[in-house]
């Protein structure tokens, strides 16, 4: 965020923005260096949507296409998650997208040729917190879905199992509604198609209950 002009004082000195928006939030985000991991992206990838969003989905960090696009779920992990949207009824233009982790943590595969995606550290994650905060703050989405382990983690605690508790409401501050699910790029990595299809189906399943919580709050209203 620039300094603006202290109106109060004869001098330039940096105040406090008045009008927090996501705009700005993404602005200072692009310049983060709270951990290394700036280094290794090409580009802080900041959450993308709709910013009156019910449902926000919070994934791991962005992979090598989105690292290069600049915009969250837009490689072939984005592109399943999308058709399970579609299967739910869901436009991915109404929702909000984003990650734990703002940036791509990769390492060279054996031939340097590939960039092969990396787990980020917890400390990393910690870093990128403040980001993903500002976001819920804003967006304040009806539903937050987090999408695998880091994500779950990151935000209920490092405890928090998906195998285990997987498509559960869980009681949090975060939003009305909150659950973890897996992440779409372990069905990508199913060992073969007839699996693949079947968890893409308990992946619909999990979204189906996203829509009906959103359904049923609406009724209430
Ligand atoms: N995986 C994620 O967790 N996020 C993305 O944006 C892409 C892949």
């Amino acid at each position: 965020m620039s300094p603006r002009k202290n109106p109060v004082l004869p001098v330039s000195l940096p105040v406090p923005p008045t009008k927090i928006n996501l705009k700005e939030v993404r602005k200072a985000a692009a310049c983060c260096k709270a951990c290394d991991l700036w280094k290794l992206g090409t580009q802080t990838v900041f959450g993308d949507g709709n910013p009156h969003a019910k449902i926000m989905f919070v994934g791991e960090q962005p992979g090598d296409r989105e690292d290069l696009q600049g915009q969250p779920f837009v490689g072939p992990a984005g592109q399943l998650l999308d058709r399970a949207l579609q299967e739910v009824g869901l436009d991915r233009k109404s929702v909000y997208l984003t990650n734990a982790v703002k940036h791509f943590k990769w390492v060279p595969d054996s031939r340097g040729k590939r960039r092969i995606h990396k787990k980020p550290r917890y400390s990393e994650i910690q870093a990128c917190r403040p980001w993903l905060d500002a976001e819920v703050a804003l967006i304040r989405p009806q539903v937050l879905v987090c999408l695998g382990a880091t994500a779950a983690q990151a935000l209920l605690g490092k405890t928090f199992s998906v195998t285990r508790q997987r498509a559960q409401w869980i009681t949090s501050q975060l939003a009305p509604n909150v659950m973890a699910t897996v992440h779409p790029s372990s069905i990508l990595r199913a060992k073969d198609s007839e699996s693949r299809r079947a968890q893409f189906e308990m992946f619909v399943r999990d979204l189906r209950r996203v829509v009906m919580v959103l359904d049923s709050s609406k009724k209430a209203a």
